[in-house]
């Protein structure tokens, strides 16, 4: 794909050029693609006079950076303890189900990221579902339906 790479140098200058930074980086640039493309990888290893290997080995190093696009909206599903006894498994099911996805995939139209976690610590709410930041305590089959309606997905 191509990168914006005026964004990019304008990133990169940011941190001074200080390959220490060479995370930050990423992460600035996962914030405008909601993912770091290859090619930015390349890009900033370019202008840090560094290997590309080195880059990449950081990006893959680091589970908050994604390598793969992501959906406009994340969705985590609490498998932690108390939440899997009250049923997360089924709230995950549902989700792959409605979503036509499996755990850690995008769905096609770039709406959803799916994705399950142990224990967001608000175990009072299990099962618990969190969409960018936003809570969903007590969920059911029938609430993830609604939940996916309300961020625009019908199907
Ligand atoms: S186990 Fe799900 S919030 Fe703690």
């Amino acid at each position: 794909m191509e990168v914006d790479t005026a964004a990019i140098n304008t990133i990169v200058d940011k941190y001074d050029k200080d390959k220490s930074y060479l995370l930050a980086m990423f992460q600035d640039v996962q914030r405008q693609y909601r993912y770091l493309p290859k090619e930015a990888i390349q890009h900033i290893c370019d202008r840090l006079r560094i290997p590309f290997s080195k880059g990449y080995e950081v990006a893959t190093f680091y589970s908050s950076i994604s390598l793969t696009p992501r959906g406009k909206h994340t969705v985590h599903v609490c498998l932690g303890t108390a939440c899997h006894l009250r049923g997360g498994p089924n709230i995950l099911d549902t989700f792959e189900r409605e979503l036509k996805i499996k755990r850690g995939d995008t769905t096609e139209n770039g709406l959803f990221t799916l994705e399950s976690v142990n224990c967001l610590g608000a175990c009072a709410l299990a099962p618990l579902v969190r969409i960018d930041g936003h809570d969903y305590g007590k969920t059911t089959p029938g609430s993830v339906k609604k939940i996916i309606k309300e961020y625009g997905e019908t199907t």
